[in-house]
C-alpha cells in the first residue's frame, strides 16, 4: 500500500518531494487535478466533490493514507471527506490535511503576531483561526487572500507573483514576526521571500509535513506496517504540459 498525495496543482509535488526525501523507503502515488485548477476561488461543494473524486481514484491505486497536499481543500471540506470516507467508502484508509500541523509548527515557536497568506477560499473559512484558538488565545493571526498567486506560480512567473505580493502585504509585514504560506504552492516562494524579508520568519508546509508525518506514521503501526517500500513513485495529472514535464524532471528525475 502507498502514500498518496492529493493536490489541485504544483504546489502538492513540492509536499511530496519533501516527504520523500526524508521517507524514501515508501510507495508514493500523486494525483494533481490540474485541469480543474485553481480550487481557490470555487464553492465549497465544488471543491469537495472534487476532493472525493481525487481522493477516491487514489485509493483505487493502493493509497492506504491519502494526504491532501491542499489547504483549499483541507480548509472547506477535510471534515466532511474523513466522515464520508470513514462511513461510506473506506473505513480503514485515512485522509490528513496539511493546516493542522502547520498551526501545531507556528506553535512551537515564540511568535505571536503572525500573517497568514493563502486562497480566496482558505482565508475565508477562517479554519487556521479556528484551529489555532482551539489551541491557544496567545497568537494574534492576520489572514490575507491572495488570489492572484497561484495562477501565477503554475504558469512559472514567479518574479510577477512576488512583486504583487509585496506590494500587497507591504504594510502589513511591518508589524509581523512570522508569515504562513498557508498554500502550497506558495512554496515555491520561499526562498525569494526569506531574501526580501530576512527578519520574518516563514512558515512553508514542505518543511513542516515531512516531520510531522513521520511522527504520525511512528504512532499508528497499523498503518505503517501495511506501507510497501519499493520507492516506487506514480505521479498523476488531470491534464499534463510541458511545465509539469519539466518539474517532474526537476524534482523527481522523471
Ligand atoms: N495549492 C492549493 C492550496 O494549497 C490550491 C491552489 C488552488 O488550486 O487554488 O490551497
Amino acid at each position: 500500500m502507498k502514500i498518496g498525495f492529493f493536490d489541485s496543482g504544483l504546489g502538492g509535488l513540492t509536499l511530496l518531494k519533501a516527504v520523500r526525501d526524508l521517507l524514501p523507503q515508501y510507495d508514493y502515488i500523486y494525483f494533481g487535478d490540474t485541469i480543474n485548477l485553481p480550487y481557490g476561488n470555487k464553492s465549497e461543494d465544488e471543491i469537495y466533490q472534487l476532493a472525493f473524486h481525487g481522493i477516491q481514484k487514489l485509493f483505487a491505486m493502493d493509497a492506504e493514507l491519502v494526504i491532501i497536499a491542499c489547504n483549499t481543500v483541507s480548509a472547506e471540506s477535510l471534515r466532511r471527506l474523513q466522515d464520508t470516507i470513514f462511513n461510506h467508502t473506506h473505513p480503514e484508509r485515512r485522509v490528513l490535511g496539511v493546516i493542522i500541523p502547520t498551526v501545531e509548527a507556528v506553535l512551537e515557536t515564540e511568535a505571536r503576531n503572525v500573517l497568514l497568506i493563502g486562497t480566496k477560499r482558505t482565508i475565508e473559512s477562517n479554519k487556521y483561526e479556528y484551529e489555532l484558538k482551539k489551541m491557544t488565545n496567545t497568537i494574534r493571526l492576520h489572514a490575507h487572500a491572495t488570489p492572484y498567486l497561484v495562477p501565477l506560480i503554475e504558469e512559472h512567473k514567479s518574479d510577477e507573483a512576488i512583486n504583487i505580493l509585496r506590494k500587497d502585504i507591504e504594510e502589513k509585514v511591518g508589524y509581523v514576526e512570522a508569515l504562513i504560506l498557508g498554500c502550497t504552492h506558495y512554496t515555491l516562494l520561499k526562498d525569494a521571500l526569506r531574501v526580501i524579508y530576512p527578519e520574518i520568519r516563514i512558515f512553508s508546509q514542505d518543511e513542516i509535513i515531512p516531520e510531522k508525518l513521520k511522527n504520525y506514521l511512528s504512532r499508528h503501526s497499523e498503518i505503517e506496517s501495511i506501507l510497501t517500500r519499493n520507492k516506487s513513485l506514480t505521479i498523476l495529472l488531470s491534464k499534463e504540459s510541458e511545465r509539469y514535464n519539466e518539474i517532474k524532471k526537476v524534482f523527481f528525475g522523471i
